[in-house]
């Protein structure tokens, strides 16, 4: 006989966790007639609030793509692209680059800092189209360099930094927003093994206070240190959730 314990119909049932992410559909296609290149093939992707992923598959496979269109610097042909449960997937230039400022940061294989500017300097640009005092963007700016270990590196140029010092400074521009999802396509391509440990350690920190971090990467040892890996090939998602140890037996 099965008993039920006043206990146990006291325990909550776990709260859904909600899509923050959702590629419903998504085709995009490159140039027409025989220059035409079908980079993403009806992707479907789920990725949940709070997630620490990293996206994976051969040069080709479509992940640049698919992480343009979910940082919104480019729009799917068709299908829809939920994001925050907005569908953004036609929106036009301007509203894209409004829910860019206001909730993504994105890093890039090659930082894509400005030259002539300093850390701080770089940092603080992204408050100016946010409409931040100017008391306010410094202090913020200040308080990201802090956060990724550069509180004494503030007035150098890029030039006078580091590969992994720049990667840190471009880490500090994407979060001075406070951005709900952080992007990174091939953070650490550009890396050696220390520096790219030490941005590892950044993105883990800044997903354990909350932030959704989806990063693309080439390199299984990255890879492990995400929750959750999808793979890509020919524009298609064939595994949406393999996890770290998954790796270890597929052939990569
Ligand atoms: N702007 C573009 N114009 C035409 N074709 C493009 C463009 N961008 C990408 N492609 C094509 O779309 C396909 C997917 O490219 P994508 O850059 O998304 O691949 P990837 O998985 O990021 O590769 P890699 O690992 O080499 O970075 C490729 O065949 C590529 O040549
Ligand atoms: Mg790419």
């Amino acid at each position: 006989m099965t008993t039920v314990s006043i206990t146990d119909s006291l325990v909550p049932s776990p709260v859904p966790k909600s899509a923050i992410i959702r590629l419903e559909n998504i085709f995009k296609v490159y140039g027409s007639g025989e220059t035409e290149v079908k980079a993403l093939n009806n992707v479907n992707l789920i990725i949940n609030e709070g997630e620490y992923s990293s996206i994976m598959g051969p040069s080709g496979s479509g992940k640049s793509t698919a992480m343009n269109i979910i940082g919104c610097l480019d729009r799917p042909t068709n299908g829809h692209y939920y994001l925050d449960n907005v569908d953004v997937a036609q929106m036009d230039d301007k509203a894209l680059a409004h829910i860019r400022n206001k909730k993504l940061g994105f890093v890039f294989q090659q930082f894509h800092l400005l030259p002539q500017l300093t850390a701080l300097e770089n940092v603080m640009l992204p408050m100016a189209y946010a409409n931040v005092n100017p008391t306010e963007r410094r202090d913020r700016a200040v308080a990201a360099l802090t956060r990724v270990g550069l509180e004494k590196r503030l007035n150098n140029k890029p030039n006078q930094l580091s590969g992994g010092q720049q990667q840190r400074v471009a880490i500090a521009r994407a979060i001075v927003n406070r951005p709900v999802v952080l992007l990174a396509d091939e953070p650490t391509g550009a890396l050696d093994s220390r520096t790219t440990q030490e941005v590892l350690d950044i993105f883990t920190e800044l997903n354990a206070s909350g932030i959704t971090v989806v990063m693309v990467t080439h390199e299984p040892d990255v890879a492990r240190q995400t929750q959750r890996i999808v793979w890509f090939r020919d524009g298609e998602v064939i595994h949406s959730h393999l996890t770290p140890s998954d790796l270890t037996h597929l052939a990569v």
